[in-house]
């Protein structure tokens, strides 16, 4: 593999790629929009990144991406773009080893940080999340080879009225892939519609889903100190693959209210134990 170095400072510029007129075709539903738009910011195959203090303003679709790289580090980042704004995720990484995510807030319209196959070693701490659809492992099992997620960390985050908090998602289709190791760790939430969500039943319209169940396999899934506001009565739902059960789940101090009132939880094939004071009704 070729690595190449890349070193960016950008304190006081802003990348502005303008994408609002290509977000207006996109909602209006045309059919002859510019195909595809720009990511704003893309590695792949780059070793030892450095992303300090960057904004990154209303991309076209993908406001940064990190793919197949080793030992990046985004700090001080911010990403501006509307919450209706179609597929403009703000940090998309996979195939990548060794990210580190640090102070950063992403409001846009689509996942605040996405999280794909191979990526192992991501950390993140001290983000803002929303608008947007939150933090997301996924989607995963778009293909039958896949390359696993493992070791991942989110810790002090906060999102704010986003659609999701945390968020694994992946086809009911057979696959390889797997999802091993993540610590959600001192999370706020306010007013989010789905606050803890494992969803392997994932099939837009029921096309190309064969079977219905997901090969991937969830294990050792931690969510510790989550306390917060859910926009919906069932805040946790586990939605786990029938043929490949998550395990090692484990809810430790989780605290979410919806109109106050404690939330309800919903699990299907999801195995795991709670610890301390969390949620009194929850499923697991
Ligand atoms: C966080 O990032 C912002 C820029 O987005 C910067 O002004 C601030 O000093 C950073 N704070 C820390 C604790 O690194
Ligand atoms: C998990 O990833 C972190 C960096 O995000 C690293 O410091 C730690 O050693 C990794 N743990 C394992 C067991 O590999
Ligand atoms: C549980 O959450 C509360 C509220 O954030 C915090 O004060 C407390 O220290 C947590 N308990 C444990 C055991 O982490």
């Amino acid at each position: 593999m070729y690595f190449r170095r890349a070193i960016i400072v950008c304190a006081t510029s802003a990348l502005d790629a303008k994408g609002t007129a290509l977000w207006a075709c996109k909602l209006a539903g045309s059919t002859d929009c510019p195909k595809g738009g720009a990511t704003s910011l893309s590695f792949t195959n780059s070793k030892n990144i450095n992303i300090n203090g960057l904004m990154s303003l209303n991309s076209q679709m993908f406001h940064i991406v990190i793919n197949g790289c080793q030992d990046v580090r985004i700090q001080g980042v911010k990403v501006n773009a509307a919450g209706n704004s179609p597929n403009t995720d703000g940090i998309h990484v996979q195939l990548s080893r060794n990210v580190a995510i640090f102070n950063t807030s992403i409001k846009t319209g689509d996942d605040c940080v996405s999280i794909g196959p191979g990526t192992k070693d991501l950390w993140i701490e001290q983000i803002t999340c929303g608008p947007g659809h939150g933090i997301s492992i996924g989607s995963l099992a778009k293909d039958l080879e896949e390359e696993g997620v493992q070791n991942v960390t989110v810790k002090n985050a906060i999102f704010k009225g986003t659609q999701n908090g945390l968020r694994i998602k992946s086809w009911a289709r057979p696959s390889n892939g797997f999802v091993e190791g993540v610590q959600f760790l001192d999370v706020l939430m306010f007013n989010v519609q789905n606050p803890i969500v494992i969803d392997q039943n994932y099939c837009p319209h029921n096309i190309n889903c064969p079977a219905q169940v997901s090969g991937v396999k969830i294990s050792d899934v931690v969510y510790r100190n989550i306390q917060g506001t859910s926009a919906s009565a069932v805040a946790i739902k586990f939605d786990c693959s029938a043929t490949n059960p998550c395990s090692g789940i484990r809810l430790e101090n989780v605290s979410l209210t919806f109109r106050n009132q404690e939330v309800q939880s919903h699990c299907a094939n999801a195995n795991g134990k709670i610890v301390g004071s969390a949620q009194a009704n929850s499923c697991l």
